[in-house]
Order: structure tokens, then sequence, then C-alpha cells
């Protein structure tokens, strides 16, 4: 069908007679369709998201607060998945680089040809790194109960899905069902317990997963706690491998044990975030963990550090902290209880009720460091 086949472009450009010579190289054609113009820069991270263009064109002498190449990359930092074509004059040149997100270049004057060709082009290259496995699996975990891995799981795969990933949320917790809890899903909808056993293929899951108002799939735990038992570390393994396939990121709120199934998931994670929390148990589990984690021979990198509640350290020099971990942590997530709480009870994400609360800033800023991150290596081979 032509329309799904047509590649959504969005055009940033304040010159009007710009924005009118490029919609008339593309009025007698229909690969390539206009979304919207933007004359103005500074609300296009927050709006890339919502319109989900393929391919965003933004001029390097765009004026206003946000001039263009600041906007490139702006829209590189948001970790927003999508390819950039900067449109630019002789005088100024800019040389294509996707490690700093931009995928293409288009000199002014340039032909109705040059454009599409351009457009297409990066549209293709775009969709073939997908193809190639970008997916990110984040393993949420902690060596302690109750310090908030469900509630950054969750936020933070909605934070992901916010700025345009493809993300799954795999119900870790398997005994306790702790996103069923949250999310207040009906006691019917089906888990992973549903999908068949030894043979799983791609289709079952469309079946299986609880689509979630807030932009994210989910894989939910089995409905009673006998049920965790009948989840099998081969199927496990297997459903993971496929998401991975169909998915740019797949998180895991997991369970405190250090198991058979938790370590095959570490295992397979390719960052492990490791919630601590200013207090003494927490602090002595993780110094703990992190010795097993020697042993087993993951590499201090697989791990990233989220300190949460992280201005309630309760009397707990933050020096210390930094020196039983035997560095400075990654992340730091504020506490909020008068945002985190309310939400929690509604099982809505705090990152979309309260985008602006200091705790989402946070979590979004987790979120934009691991699709950044996560997108170096494939930049990197690319060039
Ligand atoms: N940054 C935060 N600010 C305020 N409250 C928070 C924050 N993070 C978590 N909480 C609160 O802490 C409690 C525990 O959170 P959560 O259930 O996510 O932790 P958990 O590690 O998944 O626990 P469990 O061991 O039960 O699986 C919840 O009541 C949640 O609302
Ligand atoms: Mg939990």
């Amino acid at each position: 069908m032509a329309t799904s086949d047509q590649v959504r472009l969005l055009l940033i450009e304040d010159v009007p007679q710009v924005a009118q010579y490029v919609r008339g190289l593309l009025i007698s054609q229909s690969a390539i369709k206009i979304l919207d113009v933007f004359t103005d820069g500074s609300r296009a991270v927050a709006q890339i998201p919502e319109l989900r263009p393929d391919v965003v064109i933004i001029d390097a002498l765009l004026q206003g607060r946000i001039k263009g190449l600041q906007l490139v990359k702006q829209i590189q930092e948001a970790g927003i998945d999508v390819p950039v074509i900067v449109l630019t004059v002789p005088q100024q040149p800019v040389d294509p680089d996707p490690a700093k997100g931009i995928h293409g270049v288009l000199s002014m004057p340039f032909s109705g040809y040059d454009l599409i060709s351009r457009v297409n082009q990066v549209h293709k290259e775009h969709q073939h790194t997908g193809d190639h496995g970008a997916s990110q699996t984040i393993a949420v975990f902690a060596p302690k109960g109750g310090v908030g891995r469900t509630t950054i799981a969750f936020n933070l795969a909605v934070a992901t899905a916010k700025v345009g990933a493809k993300t799954v949320l795999i119900d870790g917790s398997i005994q306790f069902a702790d996103l069923r809890a949250l999310l207040r899903v009906p006691a019917d909808a089906p888990s992973i317990l549903d999908l068949p056993t030894d043979r799983v293929v791609e289709s079952d899951l469309g079946e299986v997963l609880w689509r979630d108002p807030s932009g994210i799939d989910i894989l939910l735990a089995p409905p009673r706690i006998e049920m965790a038992e009948m989840v099998t570390l081969r199927d496990l393994e297997k459903v993971l491998s496929i998401l991975r396939r169909l998915y740019d990121v797949v998180i895991i709120d997991m369970s405190v044990a250090l198991d058979e199934i938790n370590l095959a998931l570490l295992d397979r994670a390719d960052v492990i975030l490791e919630l601590v929390t200013y207090d003494s148990t927490t602090i002595h589990n993780t110094i703990a963990l992190a010795d097993t984690f020697r042993v087993i021979g993951y590499s201090p990198a697989k791990v990233q550090y989220v300190v949460n509640r992280a201005d309630a350290n309760a009397g707990i020099d933050p020096a210390d902290l930094t020196r039983a971990l035997g560095r400075v942590p990654e992340h730091l997530v504020r506490s909020e209880g008068a945002v985190v709480v309310p939400a929690n009870n509604q099982g809505v994400p705090f990152v979309l009720s309260n985008p602006e609360a200091g705790v989402s800033q946070d979590v979004e800023r987790i979120a934009a460091s691991l699709l950044a991150a996560g997108r170096a290596p494939v930049a990197a081979g690319a060039r």
C-alpha cells in the first residue's frame, strides 16, 4: 500500500521561501509526505516523538532561540531515534556525521531528485541499523527489596518510549508480579505462561503482551505466586531473544534473588542498572554483589549505579557511598513522594503525569544517557 510505504518528513525551516521550495519539489510525488513545517526549533524535541516522522530536515541557518546545529545536538542528546538531514549553503559546509546526529546533508540549491534520493537514502540506512539489532537490554536490579526497582523500571521504559524508542518491559518479579499490581491489570490478562512452551514464535507474542496506555508493551508475570515455578529458564531466554529482535529497548524489572533465572537475565543484559539507596543494608549488599559480579566475570562497565531517593541521605555521607561503590554513581534520582506515590497509586508513570517534576527529569536523563550510549557502537561501526 502506498501510504504505509510513504516516508513521513518533518521540515524545520524558518524561511518561508525555502519551505515553499521544498514543498514544491515534493508536490508531484507521493513517496515522501511532509507532515509539518516548524518555523521554530524550540519545541521540536518535545514534538518529534509525538509526530513520529521518519526523517527530519533541519536548516543549519535556523534562527530564533535555538539555532539549527544546536537543535541537531539536542535531538541527539535527547536520544530521539530519527535520522536528520541538515540543509545548508555552500558558504557554510556541513559534513554528514552520524555520530553527531547528522545523517545526511543537502546543500542549496538542490534539485527534486537530490532531495528525494537523500531522504530515501537516510530513511533506508536508518531502518537498516534497526534490523541489525541496535536493541538494548537493561536489567533494573538491586540486592535489596523496596528500593524502587519497579517504579524506576516502569518510568524508565516509558521515558525511552517517549523519545521514540520501541520499548518492552518484562516483569521479572515472577513470583509477585509487581507490574500487575502497579498497573492494576485484570486478573485474566495473559502472562508469560500463556506462551506455548518450548516453541515460542514471534506471532504468539502479539496476544500475550499487555499494551499499556503509556506507550509501552509489557510482558506480565503470572497472576499467582505458585505459578512462578512454571516459568522455565528456557522459555524466558527464548522470549527475550525474540523481544530483542522486535524492540529497540528491553527493560526488565528484576527480583532480588541471584537465582538461575536472574543470573541468566543479568548475563544477557547490556546494562545492569543497580539501584542503591542511602541505607546501610543496601550499601552492604551492594558491595557484596559487586564482589560476586567480579567473580562471575562481569566488567565493572556493565553495571551503572542509580542512587534512588538520592537527596534523602539519612545521615550517610555521599562520599562514604562513593567509597563503598568504588566510584561515583552514574545516576541520581531524587526522592519526590508527592509525585511518585500518587502516580504509583493510579498506576500511571510520573514521567507522563508530571513531566516537569524533578524526579521525572532525573529518570528522563537516565533514559537519554542509555539511548545515546546504546547507539554509539552503531554509529562508530557505520563510519
Ligand atoms: N524516587 C522516589 N521518590 C519517592 N518515592 C519513591 C521513589 N522511588 C520509589 N519510591 C517509593 O518506594 C516504594 C518502593 O518502590 P518499588 O515498589 O518500586 O520498589 P521495588 O524495589 O520494586 O520493591 P519490591 O522489593 O517490592 O519489588 C514505593 O512506595 C514507591 O512509591
Ligand atoms: Mg518491585
